[in-house]
């Protein structure tokens, strides 16, 4: 068991910059979600921190020791990768069992552990198929017990539930959490996915091109983003370009005036943030705004909304039949409110800029 602590972890390419600086301690027991577009190095991050890719610069320590130069089998971790990167012609046992005979523990002990791992999973019983012999969310299972099999200090997590459709994802999540949360797993896990990340993860760390932009409770990254990239990275969020009219009052590039928080913004230019959930719409025949399209969601309604040249969405609860606002559809013209608070002035984030 152990803290996980990135040092300054960069890796390049020749000249091509896979993760530019990465600092990060993830402590122990507690599960870290990467989050990111596709190709900030995510995974190359998690690739040094096992030990499969040597960083260009920086260090990785496992409870306080510098595993830096060490190789995957001798450092403290299990991890799964994203395509799970079973090994075909082998049972699951065999799969399980590999990371026991990379570190050579004895035969009686191996299968002990290879049936305990596939216990913890809910496998036993199918020891001996082959991987192509089980549904998608077994062979998922399979990764997670050739990755635990091992007591690894740290557990590291490639998109693991990239695979699986929607309803085995919302259960194999909470498996994961739930044992994660059981062993006291130090835990790094790479997402694309907002609500895996939110549901999963004690804190996020939001990454853009190689750096970290953001870390924090999924709570702080929601609530207090430090830039329009976070913002409109970590959940659905209106960013609307303009500038500062007077005080509580913006001006957006389109010409449209909105209100926003009163206290005062860092100096530069700004964005306005303003959650989709914040902004309430209410039909009226003179209201200034223009609703676009109108998609149901089930419980939740989003308006697509045009305010004198800026697009604006909003989602509320889908309104129950007798509500007047049930009878809202494209062309409609409406009124739009929020509290003046919830619209934030961030800063036009530079790029490159953390
Ligand atoms: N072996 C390599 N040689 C050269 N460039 C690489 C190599 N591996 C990764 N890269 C580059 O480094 C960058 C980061 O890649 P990485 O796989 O870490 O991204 P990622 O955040 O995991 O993306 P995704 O969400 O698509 O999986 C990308 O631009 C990628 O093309
Ligand atoms: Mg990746």
């Amino acid at each position: 068991m152990g803290s996980l602590v990135l040092e300054a972890l960069a890796k390049r390419y020749g000249t091509s910059v896979a993760v530019e600086r990465v600092d990060l301690e993830v402590r122990q027991g507690e599960m870290v979600a990467l989050l990111g577009p596709s190709g900030c190095g995510k995974t190359t991050t998690l690739r040094m921190v096992a030990g499969f890719v040597a960083p260009s610069a920086g260090r990785v320590l496992i409870g306080g020791a510098d595993v830096t130069q060490m190789p995957p089998h001798a450092r403290d971790t299990g991890m799964v990768f994203q395509s799970y990167a079973l090994f075909p012609h082998m049972t699951v046992a065999a799969n399980v069992a590999f990371g026991l005979e990379m570190r050579r523990v004895g035969r009686a002990e191996r299968d002990t552990r290879v049936r305990e791992a596939l216990r913890l999973v809910r496998l036993d019983g199918l020891e001996d198929r082959l991987p192509r012999q089980l549904s998608g969310g077994q062979q998922q299972r399979v990764a997670l017990a050739r990755a635990l099999v091992v007591n690894p200090a740290v557990f590291l997590l490639d998109e693991p539930l990239s695979n699986l459709d929607a309803k085995l994802r919302g259960e194999v999540r909470m498996e994961i959490r739930a044992l994660q949360q059981r062993l006291g797993l130090t835990t790094l896990i790479v997402t694309h996915d907002q609500e895996e990340a939110l549901t999963m993860a004690d804190r996020l760390v939001v990454m853009e091109r190689g750096r970290v932009r953001q870390v924090g409770t999924a709570e702080e990254l929601y609530e207090s983003p430090a830039d329009p990239f976070v913002a409109g990275f970590v959940g659905q969020c209106n960013l609307v370009e303009g500038a500062l009219e007077g005080t509580g009052v913006f001006r957006a590039a389109s010409g449209a005036l909105l209100a926003c928080a009163a206290t005062p913004p860092p100096p530069g230019r700004h964005v306005l943030a303003l959650r989709p959930e914040r902004i309430e719409v209410t039909p009226a025949a003179d209201g200034p705004a223009r609703l676009r399209a109108v998609t149901y969601l089930g419980p939740l309604t989003e308006y697509h909304l045009d305010l004198d040249g800026t697009p604006l969405l909003a989602i509320r609860p889908t309104p129950t039949a007798g509500e007047p606002s049930r009878l809202m559809s494209a062309g409609d013209a409406v009124t739009l409110s929020w509290d003046a608070s919830a619209a934030r002035l961030l800063s036009a984030a530079q790029p490159g800029q953390t």
